[in-house]
């Protein structure tokens, strides 16, 4: 499946052998030592069902030094590795591509100590998002991430990814919530760069690196972040809208009049929202409308932040840049919004193939991209559609067909990151290059940059066994 729809060729690294076994079985015992192939399927197989790798052994550690010990073994046998957190990747990152041994990071789960003062948690990177929320919540604080797959994506996975999701507008990307990162090199060699202080300016700030750097310089084995207090006071409004520059008007005075209380700012288009309301059965909660939004507020003051709330609807249904609207304060009806928004990805999958992009755009071009697409692709596909962290310039735009069709992945790209590159936006905007985009990364980065890319990736792992065929382009 893989390699007929990306021609890709194994690199020159050793098949794994019954002594590598045996090495593994010795450190890890034999139930973290998986090789039974019904249990691999999983692993294996992207969350998209798109990219399938055929590795037959999956480790999971529990201790950074058992990592270490494992990256030092392959490395000297010069056996590639797949780092996997909880594999909701959408790039094919996450799973091997050939006979990659999959290092799991499913039993690294510790969160090691709370600072409630400074709000600075410290944790294994297995740790399962919406669990690390769960604990730190009981001290006040929250998890500065959000995304619709929390309930499975590990925070080593988050930060391997630089994820942004449903309040980065509110609370910035991880470069910035992030303190500190432990990785394990491809030597096995432990990095640590664990600063738990907001402020160090003690040489390279070396962690960078590891944010966003997917599993291809060193796999991350705790992480220091920065937690804000959790709001005591979550008000979320839900609106209609008839065009674009309606939705475009509506941001800006949101940023101006609920700005130092806004916590989200998502869109959804017309398509995206009956792919939720036919393929999982979710009502909206108003009528049918060309666009919709929904703007989060998170404060202090339940009676402040919902009158303000308020007086923004009314003023945006009497100028009738809004024509539908409804606020929701109640946890429960909040949730039934908000996987309005988070379950479009999961409904999208229910159609059969999905081509997923994630795309930076500056906001006048924001929804051409799906105007024009749609038009490009006329009858052919089931659905084009739009949504997405429009506070962020971000747009998901989605492409449904019934299955894979080369002919019809010919006419989207490289269309669409020709076009995203001439109005100078970003071919990913957070999900990563993984292994389906490491051959357009030149649309978005410098030669320059790439070749600096190169270096670093040989500097630290000299031998390419760390998540090879990902993130960087082919050598031509
Ligand atoms: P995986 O999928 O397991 O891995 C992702 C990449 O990181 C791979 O390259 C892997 O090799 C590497 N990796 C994983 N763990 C480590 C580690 N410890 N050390 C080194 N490398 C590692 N993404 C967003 O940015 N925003 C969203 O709003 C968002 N919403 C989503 C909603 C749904 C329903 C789904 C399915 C996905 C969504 N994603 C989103 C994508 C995905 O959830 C994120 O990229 C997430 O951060 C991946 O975490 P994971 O633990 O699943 O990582
Ligand atoms: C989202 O924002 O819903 C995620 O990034 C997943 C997707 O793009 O489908
Ligand atoms: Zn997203």
């Amino acid at each position: 499946l893989t390699s007929k729809r990306y021609p890709v060729t194994r690199g020159q690294f050793s098949q794994i052998t019954g002594d590598d076994i045996n090495f593994f079985v010795n450190l890890l015992g034999s139930h973290r030592t998986i090789t039974d192939a019904a249990e691999l399927e999983g692993p294996n197989t992207d969350w998209l069902g798109i990219v399938r790798g055929s590795s037959a052994t999956l480790l999971k550690p529990k201790t950074t030094e058992e990592v270490s010990a494992i990256l030092s073994y392959c490395n000297k046998r010069k056996l590639a590795v797949c780092p996997q957190g909880g594999n909701t990747g959408l790039v094919g990152g996450s799973v091997p591509v050939f006979d990659e041994i999959i290092i799991s990071t499913a039993l690294m789960n510790e969160v090691e100590s709370v600072d409630t003062l400074s709000g600075v948690v410290t944790c294994q990177s297995g740790c399962v998002l919406e669990a690390l929320d769960n604990h730190v919540s009981q001290f006040g604080l929250m998890v500065p991430l959000d995304l619709g797959s929390k309930g499975s994506c590990h925070i080593g996975g988050n930060v391997s990814t630089n994820a942004g999701g449903l309040r980065l507008l509110r609370y910035g990307n991880l470069h910035g919530s992030v303190l500190g990162v432990e990785a394990v090199l491809a030597s096995g060699e432990i990095v640590n760069c664990l600063s738990v202080m907001k402020k160090d300016n003690t040489g390279y700030d070396l962690k960078h690196l590891f944010i966003g750097s997917e599993g291809a310089l060193g796999l991350i084995t705790k992480v220091a972040i920065n937690c804000p207090s959790r709001p005591q006071a979550v008000n979320l409004a839900f609106f209609g809208l008839q065009t674009f520059e309606d939705v475009l008007s509506i941001y800006k005075d949101v940023k101006s009049k609920l700005g130092e209380i806004l916590s989200s700012c998502e869109f959804i288009d017309a398509s995206s929202l009956e792919c939720v309301e036919k393929n999982l059965k979710l009502k909206s909660p108003i009528s049918a409308h060309p666009f919709y939004m929904l703007i989060e507020t998170s404060g202090s003051n339940s009676t402040h932040d919902e009158e303000k709330l308020n007086t923004f609807m009314e003023e945006a249904l009497e100028s009738g840049k809004v024509t539908d609207g409804t606020i929701a304060t109640e946890p429960s009806r909040m949730q039934n919004l908000w996987n309005i928004r988070e379950r479009i990805s999961e409904s999208l999958v229910i159609e059969g193939y999905v081509h997923k992009y994630d795309i930076s755009l500056p906001l006048p071009h924001f929804y051409k991209m799906v105007e024009d697409m749609r038009q490009h692709l006329g009858t052919a596909v089931i659905r084009c559609c739009g949504y997405g962290h429009i506070g962020d310039g971000n747009l998901h735009l989605n492409i449904t067909s019934k299955e894979f069709d080369q002919e019809l992945m010919s006419r989207i790209e490289p269309t669409i990151f020709e076009w995203t590159a001439k109005v100078n936006g970003s071919i990913s905007a957070e999900h990563g290059i993984g292994f389906k985009k490491r051959n357009f990364i030149h649309y978005s980065k410098s030669h320059s940059a790439i070749a600096l890319m190169r270096q670093l990736k040989s500097l630290m792992d000299p031998n390419g066994i760390l998540n090879p065929y990902k993130v960087l382009p082919d050598n031509k």
